[in-house]
């Protein structure tokens, strides 16, 4: 099993700095909060959560974009983070598209640039990296004539195969995708995920995907990880977190799935995040978040489930 590892998190924990009224000083927000996974080879690893749970963070985690200030990520078991600063030939593995891919690009590039640009970068040669344009367009099923063309003379579903076509570019072991259809019309939305699928099932890539719709991550995923409030409060086989949800958290996600709703509780920030709306709730609740359990192939962190797995 070490040897399929793509990549391990262990217990991260990221944090922002947030500035309290200029003159007090700045203070630290925890939004990752000890969020441990591992992807195989060939995986797929969906993310769910509301908005503002950690979700893109944990991504820059992955990126060296954020630096966390506690825990450990091991990219096909290398360290990325080595006395504090990023591993660049560890980086290198992973692959990226970003949940608005064309924010950040020059709207004058031509597509053949932006696809080629991390090559460009590499000082890769014009015809070399001509040649590894079209090789990526045919994977993502583009025509190569789109090349010569700018990113506001395509649709939004063919720029998002752009974006992915420039992430695959470089041959990574890792992508990761944050919202990738999110912005996209229903259809076009399936035909992104049919692609992606198509691309893990034929290349055997590895992603992490990042979505708020169970929909979306559960028909791409081996695994899924629920995030609450910065805390993996259930992860566990695609099958179990759909079909036998543990963590009410995910139960209610399961449920608002089915009508295309978000369920977005309120939280406390002391104790479980959902105690206050909780039915299963009681006075520990209240105040510890609850440790890890494993239970039927899953990981879930609730007291109902520890006291459960002790009995
Ligand atoms: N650059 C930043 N500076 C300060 N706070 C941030 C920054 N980026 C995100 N946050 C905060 O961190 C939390 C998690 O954000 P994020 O990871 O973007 O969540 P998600 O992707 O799940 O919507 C949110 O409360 C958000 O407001
Ligand atoms: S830890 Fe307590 S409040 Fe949180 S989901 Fe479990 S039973 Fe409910
Ligand atoms: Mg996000």
């Amino acid at each position: 099993m070490e040897g399929r590892e793509i990549v391990r998190v262990e217990d991260l924990w990221v944090s922002y700095e947030e500035s309290l009224f200029g003159f007090l000083g700045k203070t630290k927000h925890v939004v990752v909060k000890g969020v441990s996974f591992s992807v195989n080879r060939n995986e797929s690893f969906g993310l769910i959560g509301a908005s503002g749970s950690g979700k893109t963070t944990i991504l820059k985690a992955l990126l060296g974009l954020v630096k966390p200030f506690r825990g450990e990520i091991y990219i096909e078991g290398e360290k990325l983070y080595y006395d504090g600063k990023i591993k660049v030939d560890v980086l290198r593995k992973i692959g990226f598209v970003p949940q608005d891919p064309f924010s950040s690009v020059d709207p004058r590039m031509k597509i053949m640039d932006i696809i080629g640009e991390p090559l460009i970068i590499k000082g890769l040669s014009k015809r070399v990296v001509q040649q590894a344009v079209e090789n990526v367009l045919e994977l993502v099923r583009l025509d190569k004539q789109i090349a010569n063309k700018y990113p506001h003379q395509l649709s939004g579903g063919m720029l998002q195969r752009v974006a992915i076509a420039r992430a695959l570019i470089t041959k990574p072991r890792l992508m990761l995708l944050d919202e990738p259809t999110s912005h996209l019309d229903v259809v076009t939305q399936s035909e992104i995920l049919a692609l992606l699928k198509d691309l893990k099932e034929m290349f055997g890539y590895s992603y992490i995907m990042v979505s708020h719709d169970l929909n979306v991550v559960s028909y791409i995923s081996n695994r899924i990880g629920v995030l609450l409030n910065g805390y993996l409060i259930e992860e566990g086989p695609t099958k179990n977190i759909v079909e036998k949800p543990l963590h009410p958290y995910t139960k209610i996600l399961v449920e608002s799935s089915k009508f295309k709703s978000v369920a977005e509780p309120m939280y406390s920030t002391i104790g479980c995040p959902i105690n206050p709306i909780c039915p299963w709730a009681r006075d520990i609740c209240k105040k510890h978040m609850p440790p890890p359990t494993a239970l039927n192939g899953s990981i879930v962190r609730c007291w109902y489930y520890l006291d459960y797995t002790q009995r």
